[in-house]
């Protein structure tokens, strides 16, 4: 018998192989996947915006650069992403919509200020090192176009991490004061990147589901120990330490065990409380509303070639 549109989807499931956007799937899929690529977009575009605070105090014009080519990566996966969303039936406009009115969410991690040119640094090395952790397994994502925007985004992502971690190992051979601020920033930056992966499995209303239909392929709690495992390493080749008296390896578990997160500081940051929350979407409202003209004139410009055909 043919199968039911439910049970191919089921089957393209568990055979590890990919919905497309012309399969039937169930509306809590469509769902879940539009809020997920939609965050993840509306992340990437509010991440332009606390880096993009140093390119014009960059200290070389080859920091500049780096910099500039950084922050229009970050709008490009929003481009890739935003794009796939559409796939699933959801409209740019109304996304935009949607973060500028606080009814859908972006990383918690782009609520925090950008002190000093070391945050540059420590954003590419942990931010986007912790990005890269919950983004690769991403690649094997079920829904075929979000997986395919990942694989372009994690080689880019990869990048980022890289020229984070070479700035930061030039400002760690400099003069004291460059080494203490690298560390000043680390100390800040370092437990807002354990929050990114999310709250705790067992608060994660939605991993259950996810990794059903293998949108998630690892939960919160697993990825974060990942990105701790890999990071310890990398902070004593560079010469810093992480503000946490409890990390330590733990031979049995062949993992490094870690501090408490503070879950609440987390949730303060979801419901709108953190250092930079007013500010990110004031500044998107406000390039929302002054790029309107350039919205309508592509709209008007191209309603005219179409009378002209
Ligand atoms: N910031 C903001 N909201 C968060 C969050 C965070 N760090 N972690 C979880 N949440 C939200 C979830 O969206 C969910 O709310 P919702 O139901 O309204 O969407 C709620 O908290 C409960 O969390 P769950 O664990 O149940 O939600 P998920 O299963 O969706 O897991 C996630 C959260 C791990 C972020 C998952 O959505 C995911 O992997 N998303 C794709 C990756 C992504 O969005 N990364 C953004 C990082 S920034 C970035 O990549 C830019 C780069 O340049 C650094």
């Amino acid at each position: 018998a043919v199968a039911s549109l439910e049970e191919h989807f089921e089957h393209t499931i568990e055979r590890d192989q990919r919905i497309e956007p012309r399969d039937w799937v169930p509306e809590g899929y469509r769902k879940t996947m539009i809020r997920q690529i939609a965050q993840h977009a509306h992340s990437e575009i509010i991440g332009m915006q606390p880096e993009g605070n140093w390119i014009t105090r960059a200290p070389s014009l080859r920091r500049k650069a780096i910099l500039l080519a950084k922050v229009q990566d970050e709008a490009g996966h929003g481009l890739y992403l935003y794009s796939a969303a559409a796939t699933l039936g959801a409209d740019r406009a109304d996304l935009t919509d949607k973060l500028i009115n606080g009814k859908q969410k972006y990383s918690s991690i782009f609520n925090y200020p950008t002190l000093t040119f070391a945050d540059v640094g420590v954003i590419g090395w942990l931010v986007d090192g912790a990005a890269i952790c919950n983004q690769v397994p991403l690649c094997r994502s079920s829904y075929g176009p979000y997986a395919r925007a990942m694989i372009r985004i994690c080689k880019e992502e990869s990048f980022h991490q890289r020229q984070g971690f070479e700035l930061l190992m030039t400002m760690m051979k400099g003069t004291e004061q460059q080494r203490e601020m690298v560390q000043e920033a680390v100390n800040r930056w370092w437990w807002p990147s354990l929050m990114m992966f999310g709250p705790p499995d067992a608060d994660s209303p939605n991993t259950a589901q996810s990794m059903a239909w293998k949108v998630k392929r690892h939960t919160n709690d697993e990825l974060r120990q990942r990105f701790v495992d890999m990071s310890v390493p990398q902070a004593a080749a560079l010469g810093v330490t992480f503000p946490d008296p409890d990390l330590k390896w733990n031979a049995s578990r062949e993992h490094y065990d870690f501090g408490a997160v503070d879950w609440d500081e987390f949730k303060n940051v979801l419901k709108g409380n953190g250092p930079c929350n007013a500010s990110r979407i004031a500044h998107r409202r406000r390039a929302h509303e002054e790029g309107a003209w350039v919205r309508e004139a592509a709209v008007a410009h191209a309603a005219k070639k179409e009378e002209r055909k």
